[in-house]
Formats: structure tokens, sequence, C-alpha cells
């Protein structure tokens, strides 16, 4: 049986919207002073999903260049995680598997603990794939983060998918050492089910998101992980980017270490790239911090990378991947960029139509306006039900 030291991340690839709003047409509209967004929270534009695009498309352009470089015959398991869920009993999954062709012999699932999710569904892969070491997971996070329009919450919206392949051997991280974990029952972020949009409590969720920065701290060097000095570099789940900066401060200070601003930059500025044009995509963003990572930075070949995940309710996770030597040969560095460059851009109002954009729910035919140009296509609801089609 395979050791947990030989598992990991085998690939890695990620997927954004149609459409890109810049902070610049928000500030415009709402008269806020630029400097809070690109500085304050460390904001450029943010990935707006067109009316024909959702979590499973997005899920499906994430995983589909996975499948086409790896094949399909050993993803025996789907774990997809969102908190932008479509459907209160079908996991979003389901559809993923059907647009890309997936076998019928796979166990296919939806996971749900806020931005947390995507991090408990690599674990449980992790737990499959030592079972099971013939197999892979495809493990895929996928996120449209909408908070009220003209609240403080909204800068902080976007939307992508990351998918993940877990297997043994991996090329790109592995999934090293013990976990720090943190649970802690706060109501600092949440979106009831009859809401399309999360409510917040920004302070309490700064400070909830802290609080577990040195909860799992606590619990990692309890359980025997590595020192802090040992990390090259930190992944923190990113609502927005300085988020990350303060998480670092905050953790430095935890462990009575030096929070000059040069050292944590070095920590965590190569992870933020793809979050500062893309904005919270939730259980994605974590990962995309690690694509931002591993896409940018000099050689980090048997390097440490510490990743924090971090879920409002709340649950967190901190644990540390090391880099596998090689690993730049199977990047997808290229298709990243161009995930992020393909995007149009729109205006406020274009925006704020897309914002207010919603189904009837009255169980007739409604297609969706064909606005998107990716593989695949939220067509509409017909009789209640979601079609989805494939370019
Ligand atoms: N130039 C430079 N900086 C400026 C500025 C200017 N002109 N004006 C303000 N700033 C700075 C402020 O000083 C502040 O910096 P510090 O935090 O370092 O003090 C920063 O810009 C933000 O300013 P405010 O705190 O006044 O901003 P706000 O009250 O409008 O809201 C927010 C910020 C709370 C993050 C809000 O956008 C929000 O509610 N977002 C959603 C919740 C969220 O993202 N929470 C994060 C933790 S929870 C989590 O991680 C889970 C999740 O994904 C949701």
């Amino acid at each position: 049986m395979a050791g947990d030291g030989v598992i990991g991340i085998h690939d890695l690839s990620f997927a954004t919207t149609e459409f890109v709003l810049p902070h610049t047409a928000l500030a415009a509209h709402n008269g806020t002073e630029i400097g809070k967004y690109h500085h304050g929270i460390g904001q450029r534009s943010m990935s707006v999903a067109a009316a024909d695009e959702d979590i499973v498309t997005l899920g499906a352009a994430a995983a589909e260049p996975l499948t086409v470089r790896h094949g399909t015959d050993r993803i025996r398991t789907v774990v997809l995680a969102t908190e932008s869920s479509i459907d209160q009993a079908k996991s979003a999954g389901v559809y993923v598997h059907s647009l890309l062709g997936l076998p019928s012999a796979t166990r296919v699932v939806e996971l749900k603990q806020a931005c947390y999710g995507a991090t408990a569904a690599v674990q449980f892969a992790i737990g499959l794939v030592h079972r099971d070491p013939a197999q892979q997971v495809l493990v895929i996070a996928s996120d449209v983060s909408k908070y009220e329009l003209d609240s403080p919450g909204e800068a902080t919206q976007g939307a992508a998918a990351v998918a993940l392949l877990v297997g043994t051997d991996p090329a790109l991280v592995r999934i090293d050492g013990p976990s720090g974990l943190f649970t802690a029952d706060v109501m600092d972020f949440w979106r009831p089910n009859y809401r399309d949009a999360a409510l917040v409590d920004g302070q309490e969720s700064i400070a909830a998101y802290l609080q577990a920065v040195e909860g799992t701290w606590k619990d990692y060097t309890e359980q025997g992980g590595h020192p802090l000095d040992e990390f090259s570099a930190f992944c923190y789940h990113q609502p927005f980017t300085r988020m990350a900066h303060k998480a670092h401060r905050h953790l430095l200070n935890t462990c009575g270490q030096d929070t000059d601003e040069a050292g944590i930059n070095r920590a965590v500025g190569r992870t933020t790239a793809y979050n500062a044009v893309i904005g919270n995509s939730y259980t994605a963003s974590v990962y995309l911090g690690l694509a931002a990572l591993l896409d940018q930075a000099d050689d980090l070949s048997g390097r440490s990378v510490g990743l924090l995940s971090y879920g409002s309710g709340s649950v967190a996770e901190f644990f540390a991947g090391r880099v596998v030597p090689g690993y730049r040969e199977h990047l997808r560095t290229e298709a990243h960029r161009a995930a992020v460059d393909r995007r149009r851009t729109l205006d406020y109002a274009a925006y704020r139509e897309l914002h207010e954009w919603s189904f009837p729910t009255d169980g007739s035919n409604h297609p969706t306006p064909a606005q998107s140009t990716g593989s695949f296509r939220f067509a509409g609801l017909r009789g209640h039900k979601r079609v989805y089609e494939r370019r």
C-alpha cells in the first residue's frame, strides 16, 4: 500500500468566467477611492459569470484538460466542493461527470463547508487513494461568489473553478505530514437556502479567519508538523488578496516572529496574482493561490509550501505540500494566463444587469441568453431541470 508521502496533487487546472469587471468601474459607480480596492483589499478586477455559466460549466472547463492529458480510466471518484450549489439534492458533480464522459463506475458527491470544502475533498481523496493506490480522485472546487449590490462585500466577488487530480506519485505536490485542524461555531458569513447572495459580517469574518489561523497552527504544531521556517511560501484562502498578508502577519505574531512587510511579501506575494484579478472564488481560492505560486515562482523543487484553507462558519485546516522535482514540466501556466486574459470586460451597467438576472421559478422552459464562448454552457431550465450543452 502506498504511504501518505507519495500521494498528492498530480495535476491542476483552472477555469474562470466569460466576463470581468475592473474595480475601476465599480469605484467610478460607488465613489470609492480606487486605492481602497487596489491596495486596501488588493483587488484589481473580478470575474463575472455569464447568464449561461455556472459552477457546472466552470467545473467541467477546469477538469477537461486533466481528463484529456491523463485519460479517465483511473478516475473512480469525483468530489465537487462548492458553496454556490445549484440543487439541494443532486450533486453538481454528476452533471460534470456527464459532460466529461467519465465512466459509469464512478462515485460522485458534492461537499460543502463554505470555502473550506475543497480541502476536505483533497483530504478525503488522499484517504481513498491510500486505500486503493490504483485510483485517482478528481477534486473540483467551483464557485460563483455573489454579494448584495452596493454592499461592502460587492468588491470581493469573483468566480472560478480549480480541478485537482489526486493520486500516487504526484507530478506536482506531495501532501506531507499532519494537518492542523480548527472548528468554531461562528456566524461570520452564511447564505440561507432562500438567498442568492451571501450574508456577511465583514469585520467579524476577518477576526474569525485570524482566530482560525492561530487555531490550526497550534494544532499543526501539536501534531508534529514542520517548523515555520521550513516553509518557502504560504498559500492562504484569499477572499481578497490583502487577507493573505493579514493572515501571515497574524501567524508570524502568533509564533513570536518579526512581521516586516518584505518578509510577508516573500511568503505570500507570489500566491496572489490570479486571485487579485479573479476575485473570491471561495472553495477554489486557496488552490488558485497554489497555481499562482507554481506558475510564477523560481524553481520550488523539494521545497515545502504551507496551505491554509478557511471556510466561514467556521472550519479551517493547515497542511503542508512538498513540491515535486520536475514539476515545472507539468504546469499549465500558458492556459491559466489565457483563461484570465480571454475574459471580456463589462461596463458597470452590464455587470449590474447580470447580477440582477434570475430565472422564473414556474417550471416552464427558460433558455439562457447565449453569452459565453467556452466549451460548456448552461442552456437553460426545462421543466425545473437544468440543461447543459457541450459546444
Ligand atoms: N487607500 C488604501 N487603502 C485604503 C483606502 C485607500 N483610499 N481606503 C481604505 N483602505 C484600506 C483600509 O484601511 C482597510 O485596510 P486594513 O484592513 O488593513 O485596515 C481596507 O482598505 C478595507 O477597508 P475597510 O475595512 O474600511 O473596508 P470595508 O468595511 O468596506 O470592507 C471587507 C472590507 C470587510 C473585506 C468587505 O469587503 C467584506 O465584507 N467582504 C466579504 C467578507 C470577506 O471577504 N471576509 C474575509 C474573511 S471571511 C472568509 O475568508 C471567507 C470568505 O471567503 C467570505
